[in-house]
């Protein structure tokens, strides 16, 4: 297993499973392999609508002898409608209730926007609320809370750019020791990287196999530059974009619910890229989200600021 280092020395296993999409009645399954198959990593958020069946996989695989707690590495994120300071605690407790977990390994603020408590996805500008009404830095002091009092061992951002970081470090007690961002090779991302490994901020791919989006000729699985080289390596493609997040130093959460997929997925660490590959796997960049944060452009947030 290859891990990535955080900030607070807390080791992250370089693949993880993703659940969003993993719907309840498949979710179940897909964690039991995953374990089985060696993955530690499990990224969760209440609003997947799948904790309590996660959680009943972690408790099964733990009280089956499949794996120990502490080898475990379990991540889950704060809801939008959350950010109010005194509501981040009660959120987390709802999340560790779903997980069946005393405490997560990280815990992710998702979103850079605010919503009005209640909404699950804004509908109308109202159920937003604007950072200067509610900044993140007041979100952030109750995640400093929950590191504090032992309920999540790391905490860290998803969704943050160079702007919104750079903010909350200077107002931090804590910097954060994960920011979690769109990453394949259609959306590299390599600033935000940087400045993010600058700062001891390490970085999770989320989407980074294209999230089984296409959009034209947007297909990554089917890339032929990908393509030839998973050729040559007797890899397949997920594999190439793998191996390359593991050669940038950038933690991967692919999900699936598949099992030939999850260990196809996971073998990637078995692969390396070279200079050549890494260099052809550059020129992909075209700057394309897949999660383009659309439904939160409401009221004072744009796709362009949300980002930011
Ligand atoms: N922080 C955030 O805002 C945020 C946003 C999006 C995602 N995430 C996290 O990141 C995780 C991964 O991102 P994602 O789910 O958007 O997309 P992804 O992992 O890039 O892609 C998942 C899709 O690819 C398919 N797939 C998986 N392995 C494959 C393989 N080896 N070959 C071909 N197809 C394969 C899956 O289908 P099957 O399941 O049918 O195999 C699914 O349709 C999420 O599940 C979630 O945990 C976080």
């Amino acid at each position: 297993m290859k891990y990535v280092k955080l900030n607070d020395e807390v080791r992250v296993p370089v693949i993880g499973l993703g659940t969003w999409k993993a719907n309840p009645g498949e979710v179940y399954q897909a964690i039991r392999w995953a374990i089985k198959l060696g993955y530690q990593h499990i990224d969760c958020a209440p609003i997947y609508g799948n904790e309590k069946e996660i959680g009943q996989a972690l408790h099964d695989a733990m009280s089956e002898g499949d794996i120990r707690r502490e080898d475990l590495f379990v991540v889950s994120k704060l809801w939008n409608d959350s950010h109010a300071e005194e509501d981040v605690l009660p959120a987390l407790q709802q999340t560790l209730n779903d997980l069946q977990l005393d405490y997560l390994d990280l815990y992710l603020v998702h979103w850079p926007v605010a919503q009005r408590k209640g909404t699950v996805l804004p509908e109308v500008a109202e159920d937003m609320i604007s950072l200067r009404e509610l900044p993140l830095e007041i979100t952030w002091a109750g995640m400093e809370q929950a590191q504090k009092k032992g309920l999540a061992k790391s905490i860290g951002v998803s969704n943050f750019g160079q702007k919104n970081l750079q903010n909350l470090i200077e107002k931090a007690e804590i910097v954060p020791a994960m920011n979690q961002i769109e990453n394949h090779p259609l959306l590299q991302q390599n600033d935000l990287i940087d400045f993010c490994h600058k700062n001891m901020i390490a970085v999770t791919a989320y989407s980074p196999l294209g999230s089984g989006m296409h959009d034209g000729d947007r297909n990554l699985i089917e890339n032929p530059v990908l393509k030839e080289i998973a050729d040559r390596l007797n890899a397949t493609t997920a594999q190439v974009m793998l191996a390359w997040q593991i050669a940038r130093g950038v933690v991967s959460i692919p999900k699936s619910i598949h099992m030939e997929r999850i260990k196809e997925n996971f073998a990637a660490q078995n692969f390396e890229l070279d200079d050549e590959d890494m260099k052809k796997i550059a020129s992909l960049d075209e700057g394309y989200r897949f999660v383009d944060g659309s439904a939160f452009a409401k009221g004072d947030y744009s796709t362009g600021s949300i980002f930011a």
